[in-house]
């Protein structure tokens, strides 16, 4: 994947809460184009694999339970600087401290129930995007 994608997943209390079309709104209007969109279920394996870096973190069971108790919705997203300018769109991990009309601040309930995941390197956006698609699957 070229350095200019970043991947994004809208978590299951953002499905649930019905605001899957506002905030990919905000994220079109935000100048990210989509190339590549599904809506999907991840089982238990796909998000102890996906989150495997927290496994040693107090929270790990809690988080993915939460990641796997509805549908997401994933998405690989482009634009110039896009991983370092989505973590600016979706504001802090806890949406107390995030920044006001970020999409946690919008969206997000906890620092545990935050709406949306935002990759945090060039690298880890590769790896996260090839999870969720193939190549045949990004436009
Ligand atoms: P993400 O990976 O989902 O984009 O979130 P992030 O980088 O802002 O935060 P990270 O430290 O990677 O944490 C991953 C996710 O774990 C949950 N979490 N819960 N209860 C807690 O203290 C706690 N801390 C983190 C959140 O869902 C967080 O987004
Ligand atoms: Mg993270």
């Amino acid at each position: 994947m070229a350095t200019n994608r970043t991947f994004t997943m809208l978590k299951p209390d953002a499905v649930e809460k019905g605001h899957i079309g506002a905030i990919l709104e905000k994220i079109s209007a935000s100048g990210f184009r989509i190339v590549a969109l599904k809506l999907t279920q991840m089982t238990k394996a796909d998000a102890q694999a996906f989150y495997a870096i927290h496994s040693e973190r107090p929270f790990y069971g809690e988080l993915v339970e939460y990641m796997t108790r509805g549908p997401i919705v994933a998405a690989v997203l482009e634009k110039d600087n896009a991983v370092e300018d989505f973590r600016t769109l979706i504001g802090a991990t806890n949406p107390a401290d995030a920044a006001e009309g970020t999409i946690r601040k919008l969206y997000a309930a906890s620092i545990g129930e935050n709406a949306v995941h935002g990759s945090d390197s060039d690298e880890n956006a590769a790896i996260e995007g090839a999870f969720h698609f193939s190549g045949r699957d990004m436009f």
